[in-house]
């Protein structure tokens, strides 16, 4: 009574509730993490339950994590306690959550226990992730909240892939706006985890917002960053990179990257018997078509740029595919290497069997501030197979050791607007 008292007499702005609540993987199998946000300094408590399985149970188990005050703002000092709590899971299991600080309780969520496995370890089961960038508040973020919200009920995905450009931006309005988009997401980043990468927008104020405010899984290059990570899901080890080294940033942090995916690259042709696919998501295009008449740089000196930088090493460990965002559209490429087509198996406008270079995908238009980006030359490159300005995402599911399936939504015609197979036939190109 008498803390209430305190907080509804003295400063309305000191809500005490959690809010902007959301889920990530952590660099352990097995173990999810929830970041959330309070407007007081209060304990960090985690309260979780199993669910539908053998180990269900009424009592609530607790979990205790930490937290620290961030400064949102630029200007004036807008503190916010960031908290952060993990706890193991059982994978049989569904799991409700609440968080808080033992008398001030978010509403309860539910999540999945689906979490990456040790890289030796097979998991046969298939992978499913929602992939998306550029996405912020407002109305053009609407459609695919809506979509991805009503998706996100049927439990057909097991974690979103936010590969850069996040609210646009987390920082503006003394991070307000931050705030309103991870409130916007969370009944979808509270019941998956959402796994994201920092684009061109997370720059200001050194990536501080987008440092803060995520939890991604750390590794020893990456020094609590979020910035570079892998993990393996079913048959998919999925590898998260920056791009923004290689353009705003000093180069140290591309360099230090660099030698990390290198290490990791190897590392996981290791294992490419058990986990044939392998999938990278960058912020920046390596290859897209738009606007490669040079007077906007994203497809023309900025890819080129990458292309040295990434091609070969993507090639020479036989990534399969390649997931890109920044550019406000969508594009499909063919199996790409030295900007040309390279011919599988057997090709068509659906279906690429044992494709020997890789594909570049771009979905980057899920909705923000800035609108569409549409082609300022109305013939893609040759090696271009679909595009669409509608605002959107899609979903990739790696079904098993040969197939996959990658399908594009335009959130605003509630359709699917383009899909591919994938179907391996060995585990690398050759
Ligand atoms: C902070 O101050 C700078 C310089 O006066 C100004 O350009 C900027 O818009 C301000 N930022 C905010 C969030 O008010
Ligand atoms: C930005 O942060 C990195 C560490 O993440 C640090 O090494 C670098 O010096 C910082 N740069 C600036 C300009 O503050
Ligand atoms: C950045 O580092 C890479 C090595 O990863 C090097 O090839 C490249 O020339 C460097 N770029 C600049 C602008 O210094
Ligand atoms: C790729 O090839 C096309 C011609 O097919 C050319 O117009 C374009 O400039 C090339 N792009 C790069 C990045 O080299
Ligand atoms: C892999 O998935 C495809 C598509 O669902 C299916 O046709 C194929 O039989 C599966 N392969 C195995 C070995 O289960």
């Amino acid at each position: 009574m008498l803390i209430l008292a305190y907080w509804l007499g003295i400063v309305s702005a000191t809500w005490p509730f959690p809010e902007q609540v959301h889920v990530s993987w952590t660099e352990n199998p097995g173990e999810l993490m929830v970041t959330w946000v309070s407007y007081t300094q209060l304990e960090t408590k985690l309260a979780y339950r199993p669910m539908m399985c053998s180990a269900a149970s009424e009592n609530w188990l607790y979990a205790y994590g930490s937290s620290y005050a961030f400064n949102e703002g630029t200007n004036i000092t807008r503190i916010c306690y960031i908290h952060k709590a993990k706890f193991l899971v059982l994978s049989s299991c569904f799991y409700e959550y609440v968080v808080g600080n033992g008398g001030f309780w978010s509403r309860v969520f539910e999540i999945n226990s689906r979490s990456p496995s040790e890289p030796a370890s097979e998991d046969t089961q298939s992978a499913r992730f929602i992939v998306l960038g550029d996405w912020g508040t407002g109305p053009n973020g609407i459609y695919t909240n809506k979509l991805l919200s009503e998706e996100a009920k049927q439990r057909n995905f097991d974690a979103v892939l936010h590969i850069g450009d996040l609210a646009y931006d987390l920082n503006d309005n003394e991070g307000q706006v931050g705030d309103q988009w991870l409130n916007m997401i969370e009944p979808i980043a509270s019941a998956y985890p959402y796994m994201t990468l920092p684009g061109n927008h997370e720059v200001p104020n050194n990536f501080t917002h987008y440092i803060n405010r995520f939890s991604m899984p750390l590794n020893s290059a990456n020094q609590g960053t979020g910035f570079f990570y892998s993990f393996d899901l079913g048959p998919a080890h999925i590898v998260m990179i920056n791009t923004e080294g290689y353009f705003y940033y000093n180069n140290i942090t591309g360099l230090t990257q660099y030698n990390w995916l290198v290490e990791d690259l190897n590392q996981a042709n290791l294992y490419r018997n058990i986990r044939p696919w392998l999938v990278v998501l960058t912020h920046h295009p390596v290859y897209c078509s738009l606007d490669w008449s040079e007077s906007f740089k994203a497809c023309g000196p900025d890819a080129m740029l990458l292309q040295d930088e990434l091609e070969e090493l993507f090639y020479t460990n036989a990534v399969d595919l390649v997931f890109q965002a920044h550019v406000h559209n969508y594009e499909r490429d063919t199996p790409i290497y030295k900007n040309q087509t390279v011919y599988g198996a057997y090709d068509s406008l659906h279906t690429h069997v044992g494709p020997k270079a890789p594909i570049y995908i771009t979905s980057g238009n899920a909705g923000n501030c800035e609108g569409s980006n549409t082609p300022l030359v109305q013939n893609p490159q040759a090696w271009s197979q679909a595009w669409s300005s509608d605002f959107g995402y899609g979903r990739l599911v790696v079904e098993n050791k040969t197939h996959a399936y990658w399908e594009q939504f335009s959130a605003q015609s509630l359709k699917v607007i383009d899909y591919v197979w994938i179907i391996k036939t060995q585990n690398r190109y050759n």
